[in-house]
């Protein structure tokens, strides 16, 4: 694996799922008492947000502490960079601090590659504008692998806002790399420039008409609704609310024929939802959703990256196990490790 992760086309096939396997230890351990392994002790990683997040930040933070690094989180605000400080500066002066990785999320997209140019440590997009969002990608390639088994032939529909969605960009580029068979639908105003060239080169289909996806003869294994990112729109991409509900919204009724066609299918969304907008409650609350299991697999999986990245990135790839009885450097995540001064 490459010193950072940017873009999920930085990873081959063998390392997605290499990755995906040592979040499978990972998700092990986050079901134990003790969570603790003191596999980067000694390692820092800064998380350094210049844009709100809820789950990838928290999730961030809990991997790095659960695997003994010491993490530290920053905000735009709070820091230099409101006293304006360049991207430049800032990350240069972080990294003279020796520190290991620096988790970025930004509302430029492109900030995570500029800044990897400037930088010894690892950098890892945490999501860049309207660019890219790697590690959802995967705790979603995760999500539908732990449900569904091999993405080979499996049909994924992605819909809403195209448009703004850096998941939506990471999705098809992994979801590909799996193997999996993609449909992304979006109104014509939300479908981005140029996607007509990009479908065909990475073979995955358009449609601007929900109801003829959801119905039509390909069955769906995975639906994945996008927030309406309305923070990001600066005019009037569809009419109204209403109007976007009723020909892209996840409504009841369009729950229950999925169901009825496939009992098994599955609801994503990567959050944070607007309920009653892009998705109606009874979908994200049904049985059908695996919402809170993206959520959950992202712990594993970001513990899974840095491990990958921090630990276990050098010229002769070890597995977990054989790391596993260090404790003054990079150690195994999967050792149930009783972490010193924790008690039972
Ligand atoms: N999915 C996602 O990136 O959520 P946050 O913005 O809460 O991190």
């Amino acid at each position: 694996m490459t010193r950072h992760l940017l873009s999920s086309a930085d990873l081959s096939r063998t390392e997605v799922l290499d990755i995906l396997a040592t979040a499978e230890s990972m998700h092990d351990l986050q079901r134990r008492e003790v969570k603790k392994v003191p596999t980067l002790r000694g390692r820092t990683v800064i998380n350094f947000f210049f844009e709100d997040s809820t789950r990838t930040r928290s999730s961030f933070e809990i991997a790095g502490k659960w695997m003994s690094a010491d993490t530290i989180n920053l905000s735009a605000k709070g820091s230099s960079t409101s006293k304006g400080e360049s991207l430049r500066d800032t990350a240069m002066t972080i990294d003279a601090m020796a520190v290991d990785a620096l988790v970025i999320r930004h509302n430029a997209s492109g900030a995570c590659h500029q800044v990897a140019q400037w930088v010894r440590c690892s950098v890892i997009n945490a999501g860049d504008g309207t660019h890219e969002h790697p590690t959802q990608a995967l705790l979603d390639a995760y999500t539908l692998r732990s449900r569904l088994g091999d993405l080979d032939g499996k049909h994924v529909v992605i819909v809403g806002d195209l448009t703004h969605s850096r998941v939506f960009r990471s999705n098809v580029i992994t979801l590909k790399t799996l193997g999996a068979r993609v449909t992304v639908v979006a109104p014509p105003t939300l479908m981005p420039s140029g996607i007509a060239g990009w479908s065909a080169t990475d073979g995955f289909a358009t449609s601007w008409d929900l109801d003829a996806v959801l119905d039509g003869e390909d069955p769906v294994d995975a639906v994945m609704m996008l927030r309406v990112q309305r923070e990001r729109m600066s005019g009037g991409y569809f009419p109204t609310a209403r109007e976007y509900t009723v020909g892209y919204g996840l409504t009841r009724d369009r729950l229950d024929r999925l169901v009825a066609r496939n009992p098994d299918v599955l609801i994503l969304h990567p959050g944070p939802m607007n309920r009653g907008l892009e998705i109606a409650a009874e979908a994200a609350d049904s049985a059908r959703s695996v919402v809170l299991d993206q959520v959950s697999a992202g712990v594993a999986v970001r513990m899974a990256v840095l491990y990958h990245l921090l630990a276990g990135n050098d010229d002769a790839p070890r597995e977990p196990a054989e790391l596993e009885t260090s404790t003054t450097g990079a150690s195994a995540p999967s050792a149930p490790t009783q972490p010193e001064g924790v008690a039972r």
